[in-house]
Parts: structure tokens; sequence; C-alpha cells
């Protein structure tokens, strides 16, 4: 019914050379793993995604994507990539609102709305983030951060736009700290999110949209997390630096 899908976010790591090396590990060991409705995404820093995306030519189910790009269409923003410069590279993906950007970099729900809008536009797949801090969690504030969230970044989507959404739970407190939701706790947001996507377009778009489960996602966890019913796949950080590590959480599906 929906894609399964494990992406990797290599996050400001690896120099170029280190970039393609593990990709070409990944690749070699992925392809006869990913089949069916499963699939595969690299979203490596800017620099490795022309490379990359030529090494996964011939292997549809694997694909590339980069972890930002900005809310205008091109002109003088010196240092900044634009959703079309990403396609352009073969990528077909772009994180946006990872909570990396949204507190090192200011992002909010109008900046990324844009992003999200402009990378549409130029045919990539946003693979959109949301997430509760610890301070949300503990004061039960969470299912309105992430309503917020999801109301701010993407809801504005029309019904056929919005099907080329990815969403990605990465509760903050999860990511990089070695403490991950539970399976239940997670299951709880995701079903709270497809009920979210339900109410504002309808049942058959909140069943066929995938959402993926972020915040130290590992080989050991990762079984228990795919088999919720409303987790799709993960969004996975440091254990997709290692080759190893990331093909088992693919073969998860395969198990
Ligand atoms: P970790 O898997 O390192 O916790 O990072 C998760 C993440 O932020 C993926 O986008």
């Amino acid at each position: 019914m929906r894609r399964k899908i494990v992406a990797g976010n290599w996050k400001m790591n690896l120099d170029y050379q280190q970039g393609i090396s593990l990709f070409s590990e990944i690749i070699n060991m992925v392809k006869d793993e990913v089949r069916g409705d499963q699939h595969v995404v690299v979203c490596s820093p800017f620099i490795h995604l022309h490379a990359i995306s030529q090494l996964a030519k011939g292997h549809p189910r694997v694909s590339t994507g980069a972890q930002n790009c900005y809310a205008e269409a091109a002109g003088a923003y010196t240092g900044e990539i634009s959703a079309a410069q990403v396609t352009s590279t073969g990528a077909t993906y772009v994180i946006l609102g990872h909570s990396e950007r949204r507190i090192y970099f200011g992002e909010d729900g109008y900046l990324l709305s844009k992003k999200v809008d402009l990378a549409l536009k130029s045919g990539l797949s946003p693979i959109f983030c949301v997430g509760e801090t610890l301070e949300e969690r503990e004061s039960d504030q969470y299912f309105d951060v992430i309503r917020q969230q999801l109301e701010a970044g993407v809801f504005h989507l029309s019904n056929e736009a919005f099907k080329n959404i990815i969403l990605a739970y990465e509760p903050v407190w999860a990511i990089g700290t070695g403490l991950t939701a539970s399976p239940q706790q997670a299951q709880e947001v995701h079903a709270f999110i497809r009920n979210e996507i339900a109410a504002h377009y309808n049942q058959e778009v909140a069943d066929s949209t995938s959402v993926l489960y972020g915040g130290s996602c590992n080989p050991g966890n990762a079984p228990d997390l795919f088999s919720q019913a409303d987790i799709d796949g993960g969004l996975i950080g440091g254990a997709s630096l290692k080759s190893r590590d990331f093909v088992e959480i693919v073969k998860v599906y395969n198990a």
C-alpha cells in the first residue's frame, strides 16, 4: 500500500572520496536486497550528489537526495543551493525541516513551506521532518507541536502535491543521543500523524503516505520499530555512515 523506505542522512560528514567509497559499498551490498515496495535513499552533502547519483543509475530502488535547499529559485544568494540545482545532479529527494536546520539555522514553518513548494516544483520529493524536544515531550505538548509543524510546513499543499511528500518523525531528544523512542512511543506519534493527514486530506492519502522514524535507529532496534503498523521505515543518521549497519537496517524488511 505504501513504500517502505530506509533513508540515510550523512549530515556534514565524509570528504568527497570517503563519500564515494561509502556509497559504492552500499550500492554493492543493497542492490540485490531491495525489492517490491522497498526503497533506499542516501542523502549526502551537496558535494557528493552528482557522483553518487551516477552510481545509482540502473538501480531503480536506490535514490539520492540532498539535506537542504534554499527557499528562492535562483539569484544572488551566495553560498546557497536551489532545488533546481539539486535536481540537475540527478538527486530526487531532499530532507526539509530537520531539527538541526530548525534549531541551528532558525528555519521556521513559513520558510520551510516555501522550500517545500520549490522542491516539488523542481520534481524533488521532500522528506519533511517533524518532532518535539524533550521539554515538549515531558510537558505533554508533543501532539500540538507536531500538528503545528505539519500545518505550517506541508498542509497547505493540494491532495495531488501532498502525495509526493514523505514524512519523518524525529524526536529531537532521540537524535544522536543513543536514546531511541520506544516502538510504542514512536507508533503513538506515527498513528497521530496519519490521523492528522486523514483529517486534513482523506484516508486514502493518509494510507499512502510513508512516515519514517528517525533518532538513534540502529540494526538492533530497527526490527521492533519497523514492525509497528504506522512506521514505514527509517531516517538514519549515525548508522548510515557505516555500510554494514545501514545495510542491516535495509535488510530488516527482508527478514
Ligand atoms: P541519528 O540516527 O544519528 O540519531 O540521527 C537521526 C537523524 O537526525 C536523521 O535525520
